[in-house]
């Protein structure tokens, strides 16, 4: 029984399929070796083709002697059988050959697809090679996507610093960080805006389109660079015919692309002793409308923390995602909570009056309405800037006033809400004191759930790990005390110890 190393080492020898050419009438050997090319008659010692049976050792040549005579003519009848044998062997061969042209053109087939696929191998290996550098330029300096007009951008060194802190982890850093601010105090654009003079950070917006299971992790791949991997497997057999093989789910594909960013972590970790920092912004939005998979990525940021794989950052409005996400066990894996709140007073005039180019005195009229809350400023001085003057600023209050109703309404404050008293009463009291504490918010509340709900609605707002909650915005503030007046309710100032203050 041949060994199959004997067997493999046989097949080497086979020789490949020839080309038709090689059988093909005009030039095969065989063609050129046709019975008719050869007849016997031309053959020397022809003349004993034709002698008479039972005239043999008689021969026709007088004078030569007997015995020569016979030896040369059992040499010419050995040489004569030869070629007897040798024309119906050939015309065997003919037969045969012309039975297999048909299955020259099954050659003819094997040599392409074998060329077709060797050239899959190496398009598959190539573009492999490209998505890999693809991949990792993902974490190259400048990666993320900066801002627009970086020369409006009102310079606020403290958060940068802090931003910077998070985003330029040292090596063996062993926790997620998050930053929160409310909405429209900046935080994409100082992420953003930090980052892109940074290598090793990946920047993924959760857009309100990229909530899904699916939309995200697409969304994830494409600021990645990602795209799957081209298969030989599935190349080879779509190229045979035989159809690729099945696509992956959506939580698989997620899977796949977190496994290959935990790959480029680690190579970024080697090449530049840190890890590698993965921003998450907007991930409230995932509060909203798909808390498990915000679970999903919280989780997935502990394990790569405790791995030292690379940082998760999460920035997130307050509200409803830093409630979540603190109230599970992953939380202990949580590091450092920067806030971003609103301008102070210096870097809101410096804002309108400087990046703006808005009047002092009008300047002063909008910081006193809106507060510091840089996109609001943004809001309002784009609306001055257009041209007109008082009634702007009367128009932006009546806008604002009815975007504030409206969250006061969802949060079940409106007239006869079963939010509006306990509501009132903690707007009394910070009102009074500046702020809460939150133990007394959730015990004005009435529960924590009520609490909760006021908290993610907006009315008000507390940042994680903070002891104190404030009134949400400047116009949540205006609006509230204007209720708060007018309420002629008693029970709505309620007597708190001011040592919490
Ligand atoms: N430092 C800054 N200087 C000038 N304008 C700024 C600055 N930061 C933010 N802005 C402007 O304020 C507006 C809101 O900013 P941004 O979108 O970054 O806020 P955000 O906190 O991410 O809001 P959201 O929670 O809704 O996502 C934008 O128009 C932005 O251009
Ligand atoms: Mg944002």
């Amino acid at each position: 029984m041949p060994s199959v190393a004997m067997m493999a080492a046989r097949s080497v020898r086979i020789p490949s399929y020839p080309s038709p050419r090689l059988y093909s009438p005009g030039t095969s050997f065989a063609s050129r070796l046709h019975v008719n090319r050869f007849p016997a008659s031309r053959l020397p010692f022809s003349r004993f083709q034709s002698s008479a049976p039972g005239t043999e050792g008689r021969g026709t040549h007088s004078g030569l002697s007997t015995s020569w005579s016979r030896g040369l003519f059992r040499s010419s009848q050995r040489i004569r059988r030869f070629f007897v044998k040798f024309q119906e062997s050939q015309r065997w061969f003919s037969g045969k050959i012309k039975a297999l042209l048909p299955q020259t053109n099954m050659g003819l087939g094997l040599a392409t697809i074998f060329v077709g696929s060797a050239g899959n191998v190496v398009y598959a290996q190539y573009s492999n090679l490209v998505r890999e550098k693809r991949l990792h330029s993902a974490l190259a300096m400048g990666a993320v996507p900066d801002v627009k007009s970086t020369e409006e951008l009102v310079e606020r060194p403290d958060v940068t610093r802090a931003i910077e802190y998070i985003l330029k982890p040292k090596r063996n850093y062993g926790s997620y960080d998050m930053i929160v601010g409310n909405h429209g105090t900046g935080k994409t654009t100082m992420v953003r805006h930090v980052a892109h003079q940074l290598e090793g950070v990946l920047y993924v917006d959760i857009s309100p389109n990229s909530v899904s299971d699916k939309t995200f992790a697409e969304a994830f791949a494409k600021a990645f660079n990602w795209t799957p991997a081209t298969s030989l497997v599935d190349m080879l057999l779509s190229y045979w015919g035989m159809g690729a093989r099945e696509t992956a789910d959506d939580r698989a594909l997620l899977v796949k692309v977190f496994k290959e960013f935990r790959h480029q972590a680690e190579v970024f970790e080697k090449n530049k002793g840190r890890p590698p920092v993965l921003v998450l912004d907007n991930v409230n939005r995932l509060a909203q409308r798909n808390p498990e998979l915000l679970n999903i990525l919280q989780d997935i940021a502990k394990d790569a923390a405790d791995d030292r794989l690379f940082i998760t950052v999460f920035v997130t409005s307050e509200g409803q995602a830093p409630i979540q996400m603190l109230g599970r066990s992953a939380s202990s894996r949580l590091g450092e909570v920067v806030e971003i709140g609103d301008l102070n007073d210096d870097e809101a005039m410096d804002f309108l009056c400087n990046k703006r180019a808005i009047a002092e005195s009008g300047a002063r009229d909008i910081y006193g309405l809106v507060g510091g809350r840089v996109g609001l400023l943004a809001r309002t001085a784009n609306k001055l800037n257009s041209g007109l003057d008082f009634p702007v600023l009367a128009g932006v209050r009546a806008s604002l006033l009815a975007d504030v109703n409206k969250v006061l309404q969802e949060a079940g404050m409106e007239e006869e809400g079963e939010s509006r008293r306990a509501g009132l009463q903690i707007a009394s009291h910070i009102l009074q004191h500046g702020r809460i504490s939150r133990r007394d918010f959730y015990r004005i509340s009435g529960s924590k759930q009520q609490g909760n709900e006021l908290l993610s609605k907006n009315v008000f707002t507390t940042a994680p790990r903070s002891a104190w909650v404030v009134f949400d915005t400047k116009m949540m503030e205006i609006a509230l005390r204007e209720l708060v007046d007018n309420s002629g309710d008693p029970t709505t100032t309620v007597k708190l110890p001011e040592t919490r203050k």
